[in-house]
């Protein structure tokens, strides 16, 4: 949790007012809504933090995701390198636009490696949806290279990662478009939400366009405009753009928090022999939303695990085992379950996703616990939780 922990005067307020005018549309209504654009000056709070000329805000990260990829380009039959390791959303969007996920290994960066991305690129490769995972950026030194060399789309999932940089660019600018989720766990909520981003004019104009029936939003009658493509409703309501408006204000404290209390945790934990941390390539430009450290083994990991149980320390995750954010536990992905047919059951999956083997991220994810940090944690209570973690591990390593 992180932007949650902050819900106060400043978000009823904004939410108020929303209410107060009874206009909880985004577009139009000009004179009622009494000057009040919640969700454009949500977009404009982002651009200014992210450095992006562009911001378009969706209703979810999941719908962020894809209109990022529709706004790149990415759609029927194309392959796209994804990441084993990430929220289902991140694959659940490449299918449902028509795309076909290739897996690909991460490494001790939690994102997709060079290597990974390099051996499973073939000519039929279209582009990269790359997952910025746990707060904090993927190798982009060693990544971007192989974009451009091989003239491929990249899309960033920074779902997890509003707040990280890259040796001073926003994840979300390295590609052609990037996205973020405002849901309710994320470093800035908007309750539910998501935001796209991106410096290219074009790719904005038809984020705005695809998340809103193709409307172009130009002229005074809504409905009446042109429409330069298709699309659909991704729209996000003006009362949730209040909230996301205000959190977004908030986020230099929350990540300066966040490196503050993320700091005196691992400060304790590289002190115990055995624990290591979880490769950055720039370690300024993380969000500190997560403190990412592995044991020396998968059967370690599990115990220490099982010690914070038993302890009653609470707030870490263990994503080997976690039902949602690692291949292992995808059948229902790999078995391509879905109600009705996608492009996958007509093109044939790129690869056999049953007998993919990926050793580095089971290696790697096998290995890795993660612990949310709390932005407004009481200085006792952070000092009480340190000893006690530090206890447990040590009890293990015994
Ligand atoms: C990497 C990533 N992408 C996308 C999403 C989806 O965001 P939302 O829950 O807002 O739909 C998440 C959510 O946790 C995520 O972690």
């Amino acid at each position: 949790m992180a932007g949650a922990e902050f819900f106060g005067a400043d978000e009823r307020k904004e939410v108020n007012e929303v209410l107060d005018t009874g206009i909880l549309f985004r577009y139009g209504f000009d004179d009622a809504r009494k000057g009040m654009f919640k969700a454009k000056e949500l977009e404009a709070e982002a651009v200014k933090f992210t450095g992006a000329k562009h911001a378009h805000a969706v209703s979810s990260g999941s719908t962020a995701v894809t209109t990022a990829l529709a706004a790149a380009g990415i759609g029927l039959g194309d392959e796209v390198i994804v990441t084993p390791f990430t929220f289902v959303a991140t694959i659940e969007a490449v299918m449902l636009i028509g795309a076909l996920p290739v897996f690909a290994e991460v490494d001790e960066t939690l994102c997709l490696s060079a290597e990974g991305i390099k051996a499973v690129l073939t000519p039929k490769t279209k582009g990269i949806c790359l997952v910025h995972m746990c707060g904090a950026a993927a190798d982009m030194d060693a990544i971007m290279p192989i974009v451009n060399d091989n003239n491929l789309t990249l899309v960033e999932d920074a779902g997890q990662a509003l707040g990280a940089f890259h040796k001073g660019t926003s994840v979300g600018l390295f590609g052609k478009t990037g996205c973020f989720s405002f849901d309710f766990f994320k470093i800035t909520t908007a309750g539910e939400g998501g935001l796209c981003i991106t410096n290219d004019e074009v790719a904005y104009n038809h984020m705005a366009e695809y998340s809103d029936h193709g409307h172009t939003h130009t002229g005074d009658n809504r409905g009446m405009e042109a429409h330069n493509i298709m699309g659909t409703n991704f729209r996000l309501s003006e009362t949730n753009a209040a909230i996301g408006k205000v959190q977004m204000q908030r986020i230099e404290t929350i990540r300066t928090n966040n490196k503050k209390h993320k700091a005196v945790l691992k400060n304790a934990l590289a002190e115990i022999d055995g624990v290591t941390f979880r490769h950055m390539p720039d370690p300024e430009g993380d969000s500190a939303t997560f403190l990412n450290f592995f044991m020396p083994t998968t059967e370690l990991s599990q115990k220490v695990m099982a010690q914070f149980a038993e302890d009653g320390i609470a707030g870490f995750n263990y994503w080997y085992t976690n039902m949602y954010h690692f291949i292992n536990q995808w059948d229902h992905i790999k078995d391509l379950k879905s109600p009705n047919k996608l492009a996958i059951h007509h093109f044939g999956a790129p690869q056999d996703y049953h007998a993919l083997e990926l050793p580095k991220s089971n290696e790697v994810v096998g290995r890795l616990i993660s612990l949310g940090i709390k932005a407004n944690w009481p200085a006792d209570e952070l000092e009480a939780f340190k000893t006690k973690m530090v206890a447990s591990i040590k009890k293990v390593l015994a």
